[in-house]
């Protein structure tokens, strides 16, 4: 069967796979190695306010992000965002940046752009100790390519409440911790895609997949054992268009690792649930589980040989915060 996509998709993935090679060797000497920020003192924070009718402190996002200190020491900049649509790129180039709306359906920030480059994304966040609440985050390119509405790049990173629309490539959860709760992630193909380690708390995915397109919900990247990344969806409900149009996730990486624990899964996942993405080999070193799922989809008897119905103790690691070392960071 034809799997929507495999060739512009492998081929795209190739493509990003080198530019961000090339980004992650500059990263390397500039900012944010995983856990090397120090954390500010925990009492300061400055809130500024964005609104586009000038009645606040900026009226472009980019503008208050630009405007907080770079140095760490210097606290947390809550930067609250009125209600509106907002049409314009943001980089989050300094640690502990929050942006908050008042509601993702009120405050928005879309861009148009499929993935020509790194700084393609709507949103990107590169720096550590990002918070995100209430914000829907949006690519309108469509589905002629990938089209990446936020690249999280940045180590303990956290959204509450957020929304993220695209169409294939919605949510590059690239590089590092992060956390989502109660967020809603729409897309068809590989929406939720990347190398990070992540934890998604009682979150909606939603595919736009057509029946028999070959939808994919996940594209994690693992490449090695001895990586600590994977992605983790626990209390979170899957929808689709329709009965039978998207796979739970495909291999980007060999060593691959994603895990649904307790969650809805409706009659649009299909019942193989997993492929290796046109390579055997890869069956041998992905890692796909699930833990006690339910709904017309979450039927393990149809599943593909080599994925897990694990136990309670398989799964245990799995679910809950301490998978992202969210003791040590999530409030
Ligand atoms: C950062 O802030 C601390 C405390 O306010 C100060 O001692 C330090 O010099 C600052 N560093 C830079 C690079 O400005
Ligand atoms: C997005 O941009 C493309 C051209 O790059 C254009 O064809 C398309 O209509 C745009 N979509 C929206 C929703 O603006």
């Amino acid at each position: 069967m034809p799997l929507y996509g495999v060739n512009s998709t492998g081929s795209r993935a190739a493509a990003v796979l080198s530019s961000l090679a090339l980004l992650c060797f500059c990263f390397a000497f500039s900012c944010c190695p995983s856990g090397a920020t120090a954390m500010p003192p925990g009492s300061r924070s400055a809130v500024v306010t964005v609104d586009q009718s000038g009645k606040g402190d900026h009226t472009r996002i980019q503008d208050a992000i630009d405007a907080a200190p770079a140095n760490d020491s210097a606290g947390r900049t809550v930067i609250r965002i009125k209600p509106g649509v907002y049409r314009r790129k943001i980089v989050v180039d300094k640690p502990y940046i929050t942006l908050t709306g008042t509601s993702a359906d009120s405050t928005v920030i879309t861009w148009n752009e499929s993935w020509v480059a790194v700084d393609s994304p709507t949103v990107s966040v590169l720096a550590s100790d990002f918070v995100a609440k209430r914000l829907t985050f949006q690519n309108t390119f469509g589905d002629a390519a990938a089209a990446v509405a936020v690249r999280v790049a940045g180590d303990r990173a956290a959204f509450y409440g957020c929304r993220f629309v695209s169409f294939q490539d919605t949510l590059l959860d690239e590089t590092g911790r992060h956390y989502y709760r109660g967020c809603y992630v729409q897309g068809a193909t590989d929406f939720v895609f990347g190398n990070g380690r992540a934890l998604f708390d009682k979150c909606h995915l939603h595919s736009t997949s057509p029946v028999g397109a070959g939808g994919a919900f996940t594209a994690q990247q693992r490449s090695s054992e001895s990586e600590d990344t994977g992605y983790s969806f626990v209390g979170c409900k899957l929808t689709g268009l329709g009965a039978a149009t998207s796979i739970l996730g495909r291999p980007w990486g060999p060593y691959s690792r994603v895990v649904f624990a307790l969650t809805y899964m409706s009659s649009t996942v299909r019942h193989p649930g997993w492929d290796d993405w046109g390579d055997p080999a890869k069956q041998r070193t992905a890692f796909y589980g699930q833990y006690q799922c339910y709904g017309a989809g979450s039927k393990t008897d149809g599943r593909v040989a080599w994925s897990h119905d694990l136990t309670q103790v398989e799964a245990a690691p799995f679910i809950t915060k301490a998978w992202v070392d969210g003791q040590q960071w999530l409030r």
